[in-house]
């Protein structure tokens, strides 16, 4: 199974940015932990960054046909991104959402994830950990 991992903007600061909300980690060194525990799983991982929501949207309908399926983090986008959601709703592979911070702990505008609604479902607060899990999940999502 090949899956098409996505972070989301502002994830490539990942390290320096509010440390005490993300941790210390780097989006290279995430990426290896994603990569390490992909192989455990037994699917293969690819793993991209983009800030930019039209970029996310050509990555989710690149995938369509590429994968199997789609981790994804988008980020603030998860809280408006009408477009993200629609991408997520108009292709067949199954889409597992992966936040770092437990969204429905924290400010009022980040507790609604308008893509969440788009994905099979969703994965949030255990840090990197959250992406493991998403993994896993897709991993047991039966093949149509
Ligand atoms: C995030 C949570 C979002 O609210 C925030 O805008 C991010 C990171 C997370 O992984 O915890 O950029 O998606």
């Amino acid at each position: 199974m090949r899956v098409l991992v996505i972070h989301g903007p502002n994830l490539n600061l990942l390290g320096e940015r509010q440390p005490e909300i993300y941790g210390r980690q780097t989006l290279a060194e995430l990426d290896e932990f994603i990569a390490t525990n992909a192989r455990e799983i037994g699917v293969t991982v690819e793993c991209v960054q983009h800030n930019s929501e039209g970029a996310i949207v050509d990555a989710i309908h690149d995938a369509r046909t590429r994968f199997d399926a789609i981790v994804i983090n988008p980020g603030a986008y998860s809280h408006y991104s009408y477009a993200i959601a629609d991408a997520i709703a108009s292709v067949h592979v199954p889409v597992v959402e992966a936040h770092l911070s437990n969204i429905a702990a924290r400010e009022a505008h980040r507790r609604t994830s308008v893509t969440a609604a788009a994905c099979v479902g969703s994965v949030s607060g255990f840090g990197a950990r959250s992406y493991v899990l998403a993994l896993r999940a897709v991993a047991q999502i039966p093949e149509k």
